[in-house]
């Protein structure tokens, strides 16, 4: 029997054990599905009242030449602390959130673009309703109130446009701003604060000679990724900060559609983490490197005590391997080595995706030492408290639901099987509310399968075109309880291994080819439905996305 007949056969073998066989949702939640408009409620009493707009804008991006044409969102504080909302002059992306934990939230948003849109506030364990389900979006002209009470630790987190196959498109225009959340354990510790608290948004995009963006071009981009030819530091190229000799904390988001950063020194320093996706580690962790994937964040702790006045560092993203397809990999020069740079604006050899390829090495931004100071904080060597969960804190340790990874058929890549549908959740997806689950997040193999188009191909194809997910799961953080790799690319693999945080608390994990990660996610306080999905977003509005119902 095939590895593939086997999985249909568990698969069944789950849906038949599970309760009512009902791959329909709930009348109640079809029936919200057509509500797109809604209201403030009655009973939610919030302490803080922003309005949220998103419109066509120019943003100036580039010193030089026209403006951009881009999303905007925009918003005000209409109840509440100001500094709420901290609007970025002459950028394009978002303002920047500042919530503090305990606080109710209430979001008017305005939707002032020609097509629909919807926000999703990544990492924030909100109600179905305010998360920002595809099932929301507003059209032109028309309002959406969100309520939220902010439950998420101190940490960064970031909200952007989940539109129904129109995600990628609409971030890549603009649509994502930072949310940054402190709580009183945060306070008590003496970190980095003010000036020397700095977000560093990571993106890629491609210009054409107007300074206009360009996206993707032709089908292969599409079922990669988009790769953009020229990095962004907070929507700006050639990023420069200006540091003083004392330690600093960078909020590293990585925003881009599909690319893959590997964060590191170019002498070699080891990088320290202060947090990941949700909030503080435990302790610092020290690591040559760091991957960070589309959704990903880490707060990295950068002291630049001791370093000469006038001196400056450039921090790249180094050269890997193993997160593209083979084929695309051989046509790179790829194969466990590392190339050369590829930096510049439109320059490198960009044939194959037009942009910079995944995996090569290229500048992300320089740090410029200014001045001498002396207050300079230290590291803590403890953050904060974060119970460990094990496999004794789950209730289905022999039986984890799966989330199987696949390539094909191309142009719909695919989890379990099944693509992305709005209305519906199979039994393996349904989730008792209050439960813990393990959850096994796998790559599925094709190499055997006998049917359809795939046999023709040989047994290789699937393996072929296996590739890196970063996989994201809405709803309350998760804990990586193991990482696994029995793949053949085990070089490949040797040239990331060594920069995947596993401790804390996160909402999106890597997952190499043929690596298996294991991960527990509680699923308490909201009733629902609860996207996971790829956050590579062309793979995202392929239809890689599915949802949990917690019921
Ligand atoms: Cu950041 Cu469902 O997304
Ligand atoms: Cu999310
Ligand atoms: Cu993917």
């Amino acid at each position: 029997m095939s590895s593939t007949t086997n999985y249909k056969r568990r698969q069944f073998l789950q849906y038949s054990a599970g309760a009512a066989a009902a791959s329909f949702l709930p009348q109640v939640l079809l029936a919200q599905t057509n509500t797109v408009k809604s209201r403030a409620s009655a009973n939610f009493h919030p302490d803080v009242e922003i309005e949220f707009t998103t419109r066509n804008a120019f943003a100036p991006i580039f010193q030089q030449g026209p403006k951009t044409a881009v999303f905007k969102y925009n918003a005000h504080v209409l109840k509440g602390p100001q500094n709420t909302v901290l609007p970025l002059k002459n950028n394009y992306l978002g303002p920047i959130l500042n919530f503090i934990k305990g606080q109710k939230i209430r979001i008017y948003f305005n939707n002032k673009l020609d097509e629909p849109s919807v926000i999703h506030w990544h990492g924030l364990h909100v109600p179905q309703k305010s998360d920002g389900h595809p099932m929301y979006a507003i059209q032109p002209g028309e309002q959406f109130v969100y309520e939220f009470e902010v439950k998420n630790r101190a940490g960064t987190s970031f909200y952007h446009s989940h539109t129904h196959e129109r995600t990628a498109t609409q971030v890549y225009k603009g649509l994502a701003g930072l949310i940054q959340i402190t709580d009183d354990e945060e306070q008590k510790l003496d970190l980095p604060s003010g000036e020397y608290d700095i977000p560093m948004v990571l993106q890629d995009r491609s210009f054409n000679s107007r300074n206009q963006l360009t996206y993707l071009r032709g089908m292969r981009n599409r079922v990669m990724g988009f790769l953009g030819e020229q990095i962004l530091v907070n929507g700006k190229p050639n990023m420069r900060f200006d540091v003083k000799t004392r330690a600093y904390r960078f909020r590293v988001l990585n925003g881009s559609n599909s690319r893959i950063y590997k964060l590191g020194w170019e002498d070699g320093t080891p990088l320290i983490a202060m947090g990941t996706d949700a909030g503080l580690l435990e302790k610092p962790v020290s690591k040559p490197y760091f991957m960070l994937a589309p959704g990903e964040r880490v707060e990295l702790w950068l002291d630049f005590s001791g370093r000469k006045v006038g001196s400056e560092l450039v921090m790249y993203s180094l050269p890997h391997s193993g997160t593209m397809p083979m084929m695309y990999e051989r046509m790179h020069g790829r194969g466990g080595m590392g190339m050369g740079m590829m930096g510049g604006r439109r320059g490198g050899m960009g044939m194959m995706s037009g942009g910079i390829p995944q995996g090569s090495k290229f500048k992300i931004a320089s740090f410029h030492i200014s001045k001498k100071v002396t207050d300079s904080p230290t590291l803590p060597s403890h953050l904060v408290n974060i119970p460990r969960l094990t496999e004794r804190d789950v209730d289905n340790a022999n039986n984890p639901i799966p989330i199987a990874l696949r390539m094909m058929p191309i142009m719909s890549p695919r989890l379990n099987g099944m693509s992305f549908s709005m209305n519906r959740v199979i039994p393996l997806e349904e989730v008792e509310l209050g439960s813990i689950k393990k959850i096994k997040i796998f790559h599925e193999q094709m190499g055997h399968m006998g049917r359809g188009g795939m046999g023709m191909m040989g047994g290789g194809m699937g393996g072929m075109m296996s590739m890196a997910h970063p996989i994201h799961l809405h709803g309350q953080q998760y804990q990586v309880l193991s990482r696994k790799m029995t793949g053949s690319r085990q070089d490949a693999y040797a040239t990331v291994k060594d920069g995947f945080i596993n401790e804390g608390w996160k909402d999106t994990v890597l997952v190499m080819p043929g690596e298996q990660v294991e991960i527990i996610k509680p699923f308490q306080d909201y009733k629902g439905l609860f996207l996971y999905h790829c956050h590579n977003l062309e793979h995202e509005d392929l239809g890689m996305m599915r949802q949990f119902y917690v019921g």
